[in-house]
This record gives C-alpha cells, structure tokens and sequence, in this order.
C-alpha cells in the first residue's frame, strides 16, 4: 500500500506523519496522534461521535483519509478549552445542565454546536434540535442537551454585551 506525507495543524499545533493512503482521518487522529477525545462509533458516517472541524467547518473524521487533511487546519475537542484551568462555554453548560451520561457523544455534539452557535447566536430550540439532527446519543434523551445549548448560547450572548 502506498504512504504519504501528510503536514496538518490540529489545535495549533503543527504535525507531520507518514500515512497508509487509506488511514481514515479518525484513525489518524486517535491512533498516530493519540487525540482519543475523538470517538469512533458507527465509522460510516451515521453516529457524528467523530466530528471535528476542518477548516472551521464540522466534518465526520470517519469519512474522510487522512491524506485530505494535509495542508489544512483541524481543530478536535481536546483545543476547545481555552486552558487547563478554563472550560469552553459550550462546555461549561453541558456539566451545568447535565448533558451527559456516559459521555461517547459528547465531543462529537461539541464540535458540532461551536461553529453551529458561531453562526447563530441566537437560535431557536427548534433550530438547537435540527443542527443535533446528525448526532445520536443513546443516553440522554437529548432533552439537556438541548438545555445545555439554549444555556451555553444565553451565556455567550450575555459575555459579548
Ligand atoms: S463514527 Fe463517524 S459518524 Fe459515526
Ligand atoms: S451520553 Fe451516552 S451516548 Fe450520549
């Protein structure tokens, strides 16, 4: 099987490895670079557990090669904090409104609700449900998840008064 190159920054932090061609970006991440906040569940593209940001945007790490990172910037959920003292808000509300059980989804939901409350600052609960629409979670019910980002968009509202 053929390898590459591939240069990427995760995080800020700027990585170099050489892949398999066919290594999936979530492999990638867990695996040659020990990022295991990354979860992998259905690893066909259903679950959203893998999501990460590409670029700004959110993409299922187990779709993707690691090949199509190079270049390119990634951010997962271990750079959401802005410090090892510090939660990101989306953070802080899902601990305040009890948004997890076992906590399999959690980073996937993360990296979906950042950019998707960057974009809408404040929306809807039915807006809150749709934008979830492509992460399973088989815990919660999804009621305080919903909770937890209606909580985390009031407080990011009332932070850039
Ligand atoms: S593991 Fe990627 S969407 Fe489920
Ligand atoms: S908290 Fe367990 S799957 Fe969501």
């Amino acid at each position: 099987m053929s390898r590459h190159v591939v240069s990427t920054e995760v995080n800020g932090r700027a990585y170099e490895r050489e892949v398999e061609s066919r290594q999936l970006l979530s492999d990638f991440l867990r695996h040659e670079l020990g990022l295991t906040g990354t979860h992998v569940g259905c690893e066909h593209g259903v679950c959203g557990a893998c999501t990460v940001l590409l670029d700004g945007a959110p993409v299922r790490s187990c779709l993707l090669f690691a090949v199509q990172s190079d270049g390119r910037k990634l951010a997962t959920v271990e750079g959401l904090a802005p410090s090892v003292d510090e939660l990101h808000p989306v953070q802080t509300a899902f601990r305040d409104a009890h948004a997890l059980q076992c906590g399999f989804c959690t980073a996937g939901i993360l990296m979906t609700m950042v950019p998707f409350l960057e974009n809408n600052q404040n929306p809807t609960e039915a807006e809150v449900r749709a934008a979830l629409s492509g992460n399973l979670c088989r815990c919660t019910g999804y009621q305080h998840i919903v909770d937890a980002v209606l909580l985390a968009a009031e407080r990011m509202r009332s932070a850039s008064a």
